[in-house]
């Protein structure tokens, strides 16, 4: 059984709790027979052993054990739980019958979630705004406004593109905001940037096309890229950004690049000018569409923004992809992709097969938002406030953790990241702060297949009083504190 391999697997999935860590082993297990890893009559290591090799609670290990026992994957015998499934897609050894549970396929292994959903508004959730200071009266009266002149024809499918208000007002927006090339033909609607990355892969590669990913990489991308079964490629970033090396691009070359150049998710480097310039001639000379995500570029509290890699030439193989996830809040689920000239039509003919659009009010109410000025005014106060909140984490941070955690630049942006200064594992952190109310995201789960690995966290700010970034920080250096003298 090779346990460099599952370790890998595991290190992709983790998760806080004692009940993700027992379902992350047994995934990790199940998919490896699945895959053919393991032959079948392996004879497993003892749970005992395994547990101590992966440093978790024997229990996670019987538990993935007794569950693959019940659907048939292994079983337990006098010398110990022998597999019994053959990699091919049989069970064997003399059983009657498959494993029990209904096959998904192949393109979806290893994304299932059994965590029951997470409570998202506890300290340090990254990429949530200031929900408190969102201005719901004005929105209410974009919302009633919308619904007085909202015609019943309206109330049927809406037209694939969006609503041509709102595409003109986005269009307007990120031209002179973030120095987007584009006419308001070239932008769609979508349901946000999941969506809008899930028919970017769907559209523009086929199963098994490299889909390079920055190593770390936001979580959703890598998921959009699964699920549509791109050979996943990852790419290292440094302070630069993005940085694929020339044998990468002669020996892997993309059929898609997701990249946030603004503000690399999770580390938070901005890309500089000559690796876009870089990754656009490449791009182009290979024949790969990039995927620019600029997911919080509004926020930029240090410097002078660089504009957005789609605006650098006319013809740059750039889908720009934004949300109203940050500015406005999550739950709108309201976003938009820009996609180039050559490919408008295409798009329009494929989403009317694909997708069914709809939220009138919603977007008419957002088109008046922006068109009134109330988006910018409201974009204005919360770059003040993360700003302030920024500064004031990092002080937290300095005062409570000195130097337990080192800090990465950030000229912008909800969060922070923060490598561990300590021999301690970010998930074992984690793991003790969601006991404490916090919610650390570990650095380590952002990792990209065999990409480098990271130890650390992302620290979300945005949403957090002066008072909460205090004592959270404080409860935070207590449980590194706490973690240290348990190992030590
Ligand atoms: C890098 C990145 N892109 C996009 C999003 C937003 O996605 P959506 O528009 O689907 O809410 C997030 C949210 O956390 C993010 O971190």
């Amino acid at each position: 059984m090779d346990l460099a391999l599952l370790i890998s697997s595991l290190s992709r999935q983790e998760g806080t709790t004692r009940h993700s860590q027992q379902e992350a082993l047994y995934r990790s297990l199940r998919n490896m027979l699945l895959e053919g890893h393991i032959p079948s009559g392996t004879r497993l290591v003892s749970t005992r052993v395994l547990a101590a090799e992966l440093g978790i609670a024997r229990n996670s290990a019987v538990y993935a054990y007794e569950r693959l026992a019940e659907e048939g994957f292994v079983a337990a015998t006098r010398n110990g739980t022998i597999t019994r499934w053959d990699g091919c897609g049989r069970s064997s050894a003399g059983l009657e019958s498959g494993p029990a549970t209904v096959r998904l396929s192949e393109r979806v292994h290893g994304l299932e979630n059994a965590d029951p959903e997470p409570e998202r508004m506890l300290p340090f959730v990254p990429g949530l705004p200031s929900l408190d200071e969102f201005p719901v009266a004005q929105w209410r009266r974009c919302i009633e406004r919308a619904w007085k002149v909202i015609k019943p024809a309206q109330l049927a499918y809406g037209p694939v593109e969006g609503l041509p208000e709102l595409r003109r007002a986005v269009a307007a927006y990120i031209r002179v905001s973030r120095g987007v090339r584009c006419e308001t033909g070239q932008v769609f609607i979508t349901d946000g940037t999941q969506g809008s990355l899930e028919l970017c892969a769907r559209m523009l590669a086929n199963p098994g096309e490299p889909g390079w990913l920055e190593n770390p990489c936001y979580n959703g991308a890598r998921t959009a890229f699964r699920s549509t079964g791109l050979d996943i490629v990852p790419i290292e970033v440094d302070r630069e950004g993005m940085a694929p090396t020339d044998e990468q691009w002669r020996t892997r070359p993309p059929r898609l690049i997701y990249t946030t150049p603004s503000h690399q998710y999770p580390l938070g480097a901005l890309m500089s000018p000559r690796r876009r310039a870089a990754l656009v001639e490449h791009a182009r000379a290979c024949g790969a569409w990039i995927i620019e995500d600029d997911y919080d570029s509004e926020f930029r509290h240090d410097g002078e923004p660089l504009p957005a890699i789609q605006g650098l030439h006319a013809d740059a193989p750039v889908c720009y992809l934004g949300t109203f996830s940050k500015t406005m809040f999550p739950a709108l689920r309201l976003g938009f992709m820009v996609v180039p000239p050559v490919l408008v039509e295409r798009f329009t003919r494929t989403l009317r097969e694909l997708v069914h659009r709809g939220h009138p009010a919603d977007q008419l109410a957002m088109a008046e938002f922006i068109d009134t000025g109330l988006f910018a005014r409201h974009l204005r106060r919360m770059r003040t406030l993360y700003a302030e909140r920024r500064n004031n984490l990092e002080t937290a941070l300095a005062r409570h953790l000195g130097t337990a955690l080192c800090v990465r630049e950030s000229p912008g942006g909800m969060h922070l990241s923060a490598d561990l200064a300590l021999p301690l594992r970010d998930t074992d952190v984690a793991r003790a702060a969601a006991s404490r109310g916090l919610l650390l995201q570990p650095l380590s789960s952002y990792r990209v297949g065999d990409g480098r690995p990271y130890n650390g966290f992302v620290l979300g700010y945005s949403g957090l009083s002066d008072a909460t970034i205090e004592t959270a920080t404080m409860q935070l250096a207590a449980v590194i504190d706490e973690q240290s003298r348990t190992r030590g």
